[in-house]
C-alpha cells in the first residue's frame, strides 16, 4: 500500500514536470518563431526592394546606356557631401531653400533623378509596406549600374536614412573639381577617409560616361594634350548639349581602358591626367591597367567604403516618402 502511494505520487510529479517543461518550451519557442517570421518578412522585403530597383535601372540603361554612368556619379555626389543621405535629391524651394541639386558642381550636370523617383514608385507598388530610404535606392542603383555596364556586382548594405536638408555650399567645397591639382584632390578624398589608392580606384568610374562641352570650354578643366582633338566649338551656346567621352576607347563599358588613356596622356579632364603626375598615384594607374580584375575588386571595395559615409552629426533624418521632398513641409536650412 505504502509502495503504491509512493509510486502514484512519483508518477504525478513526473507528469507535472513534463507539463511545466512543455509550457516553458512553448514559451521559449514562440518568440523564436516570431523572430524567424519577422526576419523572413524583412528578408523578402529586402529581396523585393533589390528586384524593384534593379528592374527600373535595367530599363533605364536599355533606353540610354549613359544613364548607368549618370547614376554612379549621382551616388558619388550624394555621398561626398555630408554623407550618403539623399541630400542631392532634394528640390530647391524658391525663396526658402537652396540645396545641393542646383549647386554649381551639380547644376545641369548630375542626372538620373527621375530614375530614382521611378524606383521609389516601383517599390511602393511591388513591395507594399517596405520602408527604404532614397539614399539606399541611390546606393542600389549605382551598384546595379556598375554591374550592368560590365563591372562586377557587389553587396550593398541597406539602412541609410534621408536628411531633412541639403548643403548648397558643401557641394561647392567638398566635391572635387576638374581643375583640382593632385594635392587638392587627395585632400578632398582624405577628408572622407579615403586613401590615394582608393581615390585612383574610384575615379576609375570615368571609364564610363561623358563630359559636357560647356565643362570642357574652360581651359582649366581639360588635359591640355586633349584640347586640339576636341570638337566642341567653344565657346558653346547655352543650349549646346554636345558631349565628349571621358574614356576615349570604351565609354559605354566599365573596364580598365580609362587607365590606359591616362598612360597614353589621353585623360580628358585636367584632374584625370594629373593622376600620372606623382608616382604614388601613377603606380596604381599602371597596376590597374595591367590587372583589370584587381581594379574591379578594389573599385567595389572603395564604393562600399564611400557608401558607408555617415550623414553629418545633428542632421535630422527620416525615410522620405518622395525623394525630392522632405516629409511634411518643414525643411530645415543648414
Ligand atoms: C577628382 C575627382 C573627380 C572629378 C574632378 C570629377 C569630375 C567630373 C566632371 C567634370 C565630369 C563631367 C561633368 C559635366 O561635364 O557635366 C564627371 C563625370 C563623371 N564622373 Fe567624375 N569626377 C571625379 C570623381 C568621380 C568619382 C569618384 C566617380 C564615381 C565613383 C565619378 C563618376 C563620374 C561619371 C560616371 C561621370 C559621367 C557622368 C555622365 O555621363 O552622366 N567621378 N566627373
Amino acid at each position: 500500500m505504502a509502495f503504491g502511494a509512493t509510486h502514484l505520487s512519483l508518477t504525478l510529479c513526473l507528469v507535472a514536470l513534463i507539463v511545466l517543461a512543455k509550457a516553458n518550451f512553448d514559451e521559449k519557442i514562440e518568440p523564436v518563431n516570431n523572430i524567424l517570421e519577422q526576419n523572413s518578412d524583412m528578408l523578402s522585403q529586402e529581396f523585393c526592394i533589390i528586384a524593384a530597383v534593379r528592374s527600373v535601372v535595367g530599363e533605364a540603361i536599355t533606353r540610354e546606356r549613359r544613364m548607368g554612368a549618370s547614376l554612379i556619379r549621382l551616388f558619388f555626389h550624394d555621398c561626398f557631401v555630408d554623407g550618403c543621405d539623399g541630400g542631392i535629391l532634394l528640390d530647391d524651394i524658391p525663396g526658402r531653400f537652396q540645396g545641393e541639386k542646383t549647386s554649381p558642381p551639380n547644376n545641369n550636370s548630375v542626372r538620373g533623378f527621375q530614375v530614382i523617383d521611378q524606383a521609389k514608385q516601383r517599390i511602393k507598388t511591388m513591395c507594399p509596406g517596405a520602408a527604404v530610404s532614397c539614399a539606399d535606392i541611390l546606393a542600389l542603383a549605382a551598384r546595379d549600374s556598375v554591374a550592368m555596364l560590365g563591372g562586377m556586382p557587389y553587396p550593398v548594405r541597406l539602412g541609410r536614412r534621408d536628411a531633412r536638408t541639403a548643403n548648397f555650399t558643401g557641394a561647392l567645397t567638398q566635391l572635387p573639381a576638374p581643375f583640382d591639382d593632385l594635392n587638392v584632390q587627395l585632400g578632398k578624398f582624405s577628408a572622407k577617409g579615403l586613401s590615394a589608392r582608393e581615390m585612383v580606384a574610384l575615379v576609375g568610374a570615368h571609364t564610363v560616361g561623358f563630359a559636357r562641352c560647356v565643362t570642357l570650354c574652360d581651359d582649366r578643366n581639360i588635359n591640355p594634350a586633349m584640347k586640339p582633338t576636341l570638337r566642341c566649338g567653344c565657346p558653346v551656346s547655352s543650349n549646346n548639349t554636345n558631349l565628349v567621352p571621358l574614356d576615349l576607347m570604351t565609354p559605354e563599358f566599365f573596364d580598365k581602358f580609362y587607365y590606359e588613356d591616362l598612360i597614353r596622356n589621353q585623360g580628358l579632364l585636367f584632374s584625370d591626367q594629373v593622376l600620372m603626375g606623382s608616382s604614388a598615384t601613377a603606380d596604381v594607374v599602371r597596376t590597374y591597367n595591367s590587372n583589370p580584375g584587381l581594379f574591379l575588386r578594389e573599385f567595389n571595395a572603395a564604393m562600399t567604403k564611400m557608401g558607408d559615409l555617415p550623414p553629418s552629426r545633428g542632421v535630422q533624418l527620416e525615410i522620405r516618402d518622395v525623394c525630392s521632398k522632405v516629409n511634411g513641409n518643414s525643411i530645415t536650412d543648414m
